[in-house]
């Protein structure tokens, strides 16, 4: 890409950089880059600025990250946050040391006058989470800033460009930290604010062109907002006549998802668009098959399969292929080092290995955030819809239909039974928020995450009277899936509305059952459009769990707000939304009970299987 000033965002661990430098790019419109604490200076030439992300460790534990002491050296204003902060006290001999207490959530900060606080109301409300703090400033500095609990909660040496912070300009929380990240990085760095949409699509369609040197392309469409953007980026930059798309329609797609994908890209004049209808391979390989692993290798090497038999004519060195991966996906340093391989699964197949190995890879999006892809997507016309949407795995609904035979179900409904007695006293010892809660081993078990293992066990229907108070039943339900062994998540069940005796049901993957939940799914997704939820909300599986109470299954909503998926929090739905969509699933064929899932990630996973 053409050169921009750009601000570097030293990751020292966590969620922290990546946010920085979301916030930088969105709010104060200058790239900005993740680079690694033991990243070279070479790394960092030209760069306008530096900041320096908090992080999860203390600066006193042993294996705590190191910052290469020569980036400190560098002729360019630094900012150093929380964890940063520390890294700049301790580069210039100050001291760092523990405070009495921990220090979480917000304070009121008084500064003095500094350019980096230009618009910042006295006794702004700052975002605090801290153990360590800054005792004995470094020669030179000064403090600028203090909270009620921290003394030097923010300090500057104008002479050599260093700030530090002990809050988080970063989160929403702090309430001017965006006027604060933007006094650092254009007043004092004096990066000028280039990045925009616009200017990033002139130059991918530019880089396209040049990247592709007159080779064909070939794209593969799954339908997601990433691979739909960059095929409409290459309609855009190349002639038809070198690019090929393909989209395999595994008959595990959401309701009408195909043709939407492939009406929407039509639109935008993609010709050479083959759309292989796979659903009945995929349904015959899946048929009869119950475990989760299994029925995701089987989803998988059929597309390989596929792909290698339809795009064999790619191997030769006339092609190129083009992906959609995202910055997030790029880099490997400190706290992004596991962004989300599962999501790369589906991409390896043989003839895209291979093409990795010899170069012959175009990523014209590699170096935006999801939203920066969205608004590319808006920028080329694509519909809000589509750009809009939740994200959705390569294995699709495949892996949102829990499945079982005769002897899975002999086994789960043993070994709920042995859970069970566990249970009731886990949650009849259990003295505050959900006091009348009543609950119920279900006989099917779903993944979750504990500690970095993933489990295999049982979720918990829970019954409450009255309306749902969503603060304490998440509370309720991660310490009851803490406490009690045996299971993973807990669903607060929304009907029938009295407990029950949960009884197993026999399912396969079938296309009856497919088309069953595609409806169950298409609802959900539509009530949460109509009731305004559907942006707020990151992603939200509904997944057909074969128990129910009156020879049916249960439909399980999932709604979650992530960030990049290794943790989730449960997004909280309205009453209203529960009253229009409940009855209309209740109608469904098939369904007898409806609930929604409870659990953070972890101790569960997103998906249940
Ligand atoms: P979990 O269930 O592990 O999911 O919390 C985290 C994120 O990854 C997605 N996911 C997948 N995506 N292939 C994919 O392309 C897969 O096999 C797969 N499994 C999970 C999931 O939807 C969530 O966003």
């Amino acid at each position: 890409m053409t050169a921009h000033d750009t601000i570097a965002v030293v990751d020292n661990g966590g969620q922290f950089a990546h946010l920085i430098a979301t916030k930088v790019r969105d709010h104060v419109r200058v790239k900005t880059v993740i680079v690694d604490p033991h990243a070279d200076v070479s790394d960092l030439e030209g760069v306008k600025g530096i900041i320096l992300s908090g992080g999860p460790d203390s600066i006193h534990e042993e294996d705590a990250i190191q910052l290469n002491p020569e980036i400190l050296d560098l002729n360019v204003p630094v900012l150093g946050l929380c964890y940063g902060m520390h890294e700049i006290v301790m580069g210039y001999k100050g001291k760092v040391g523990r405070s009495e207490f921990k220090e979480y959530g917000f304070a009121s900060l008084h500064f003095k006058d500094d350019p980096i606080f230009k618009g910042v109301p006295q006794g702004d409300r700052v975002w605090m989470s801290h153990g360590d703090k800054t005792t004995l400033l470094p020669e030179g500095f000064r403090t600028i800033g203090a909270t009620e609990n921290c003394p030097i909660a923010a300090f500057t040496d104008e002479k050599r460009k260093r700030w530090g912070f002990q809050f988080h300009p970063e989160v929403e929380d702090t309430i001017h930290g965006d006027e604060m990240l933007r006094n650092f990085v254009v007043d004092i760095c004096g990066a000028r604010q280039d990045w925009t949409a616009e200017k990033n699509l002139e130059e991918i369609l530019s880089d396209i062109k040049k990247e592709a040197r007159g080779r064909k392309v070939l794209c593969l469409v799954s339908g997601g907002v990433d691979s739909t953007v960059v095929a409409s980026l290459l309609s855009r930059a190349l002639p038809q006549d070198r690019c090929r798309f393909i989209h395999v329609d595994t008959g595990l797609m959401r309701k009408d998802e195909s043709t939407k994908v492939m009406e929407a890209l039509g639109k935008q004049g993609l010709l050479d668009l083959k759309v292989i209808d796979a659903s009945e391979r995929y349904l015959n390989a899946l048929s009869g098959k119950v475990d989760p692993e299994e029925k995701r290798k089987i989803i998988g090497r059929l597309f390989i399969d596929i792909i290698n038999e339809e795009a064999g004519e790619a191997v030769s060195s006339e092609w190129v292929l083009a992906q959609g991966t995202l910055y997030p996906d790029t880099i490997e340093s400190g706290g992004t080092r596991n962004a989300d391989v599962i999501k790369t699964h589906h991409n390896r197949v043989d003839i895209i290995m291979r093409m990795i190995d010899e170069g012959r890879v175009i990523e014209p999006v590699k170096e935006l955030y999801k939203a920066e892809v969205r608004e590319v997507g808006r920028r080329l016309g694509l519909p809000k819809e589509l750009v809009q949407r939740h994200p959705f795995p390569g294995p699709g609904l495949g892996i949102r239909a829990l499945c079982q035979d005769k002897d899975v179900m002999r086994k789960d409904l043993r070994e709920s039974a042995e859970v069970s007695p566990r249970v009731e006293r886990g949650i009849r010892e259990d003295a505050w928020g959900c006091k009348n809660a009543r609950g119920s081993v279900l006989p099917v078990r779903s993944v979750g995450v504990k500690g970095d293992a993933r489990s295999y066990e049982h979720p918990v229907a829970l019954w409450v009277e009255g309306a749902v108070q969503w603060k304490e039943l998440k509370l309720f339900s991660t310490r009851l899936v803490n406490r009690v062994q045996g299971i993973n998540r807990c669903v607060l069940v929304m009907a029938p509305r009295s407990i029950g005796t949960p009884i197993p049901v026999e399912r396969h993957i079938t296309k009856e059952r497919m088309d069953l939940l595609r409806k169950a799914d298409s609802m959900v997704m539509e009530g949460l459009r109509n009731h305004g939820l559907y942006d707020s909300i990151w992603q939200c599986p509904t997944v057909l769990v074969p128990v129910g109470f009156s020879g049916g299954e249960m439909v399980v909503i999932r709604p979650v707000w992530s960030e990049r998926a290794m943790t989730a929090e449960v997004s909280e739905l309205p009453e209203a939304f529960f009253d229009d969509i409940v009855p209309r699933l209740l109608g469904v064929g098939g369904v007898d009970a409806v609930a929604v899932d409870v659990t953070s990630k972890p101790p569960g996973t997103i998906e249940w299987e």
